[in-house]
């Protein structure tokens, strides 16, 4: 007969196969469970992989964001959350090298500066949206080019349009993407919103979205549709940088050209204010078109990304402001500029 003891030791030994073989078990349903997740997000994202290899390999990656996503928004201390957006299979590096493009020549910029007609404004509301105000289009998508200047030159310019003539006009990224050919700017291997404003100024004019339609794609210049002149511009104004202040007179009268660090959760962001982590490696132009006063107090930006609108807030972000860097929020405050009617 069985002694007391080797009872015990076969249950504790019984106990502990069940317990690891229901690891193993749980684990492979999980895999199984993100993969059908996968093949989900996929169909809904109209992703075509070219091989059972890539396929694999951006599995690896989309696991890797789903359990990051899932973790970080776990943790209840988070002022926003992050979701498994249509950029759930790149990695934080592949993202920001093919997507954020902005070839910025700060310093040299920043020494010759411009005048800045908002110096002495006092005026300034609490919060302003300008969506409201009839001065922002619907968000657009830059799809996989580097355009991202380019769509931040034109809704600043949409926004100065209307509110000097009442009427919002939807302008075309892609004559800037096609004719804008200043050394810096390469159409969707990167440009500047300087530039685009320069080019504006120069070219007369730009034409709308509607006639000079959007190809994620660079193409070459169409000279008839380059020389409709449909909204003008008289010139632009850069923010004085590292001035959170100066920038929060600016966006109070129009929307404002900014650039900004979209490195880490800035692929991921879906709603709340944003508070990093980011750095000040300004590599994204994108547009702010308000600024407020979250429910908690925390002071934000308002801002118009280019990512379709699947990504963010219906594809806005608020990023917290008046922070005790000078760069403001992922650099906001270094390198904004806004055009002049
Ligand atoms: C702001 O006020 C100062 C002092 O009165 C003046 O010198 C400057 O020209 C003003 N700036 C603008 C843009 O009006």
């Amino acid at each position: 007969m069985a002694s007391m003891s080797q009872i015990q030791y076969l249950i504790a030994l019984f106990l502990i196969i069940a317990s690891w073989s229901s690891q193993v078990l749980s684990r492979k349903l999980q895999d199984t469970f993100l993969s059908e997740r996968h093949e989900l997000w996929m169909a809904k994202h109209d992703k075509v992989y070219k091989d059972a290899v890539e396929k694999e390999k951006r599995f690896k990656v989309f696991k890797e964001n789903v359990e990051y996503i899932e973790s970080f928004n776990a943790a209840s201390n988070k002022p926003y959350k992050l979701s498994i957006n249509q950029f759930a299979d790149q990695t934080n590096d592949e993202f920001k090298a093919y997507r954020n493009s902005l070839k910025s020549l700060h310093g040299l910029m920043t020494i010759i500066g411009t005048s800045f007609k908002y110096e002495n404004v006092t005026d300034i509301p609490v919060a302003i949206d300008w969506r409201k105000r009839g001065a922002v289009t619907p968000i657009k998508d830059q799809g996989q080019c580097g355009s991202c200047w380019a769509f931040s030159t034109v809704a600043a310019t949409e926004g100065i349009h209307q509110l000097t003539s009442g009427k919002l006009v939807s302008l075309a990224e892609q004559e800037l993407v096609d004719c804008d050919r200043k050394s810096e700017d390469h159409g969707c291997e990167g440009g500047y919103m300087e530039d685009g404003f320069e080019f504006i100024i120069k070219n007369g004019g730009i034409t709308t979205e509607a006639n000079y339609p959007y190809t994620a794609s660079d193409g070459t210049c169409n000279t008839n549709k380059e020389k409709s002149h449909i909204v003008t511009i008289k010139g632009y104004e850069k923010v004085p940088p590292n001035s959170e202040d100066a920038l929060l007179k600016s966006v109070a009268n129009q929307p404002v050209s900014v650039s900004v660090d979209a490195g880490g959760n800035f692929q991921f962001y879906s709603s709340g204010i944003f508070e990093g982590e980011c750095g000040t490696e300004l590599d994204h132009g994108v547009t702010a078109i308000g600024y407020g006063i979250g429910d908690d107090g925390t002071k934000y930006w308002l801002v118009k990304n280019s990512w379709g609108t699947s990504w963010g807030e219906q594809g806005y972000i608020r990023m917290k402001r008046d922070i005790n860097a000078k760069e403001g929020m992922c650099g906001i405050a270094m390198d904004a500029s806004y055009p002049t009617a």
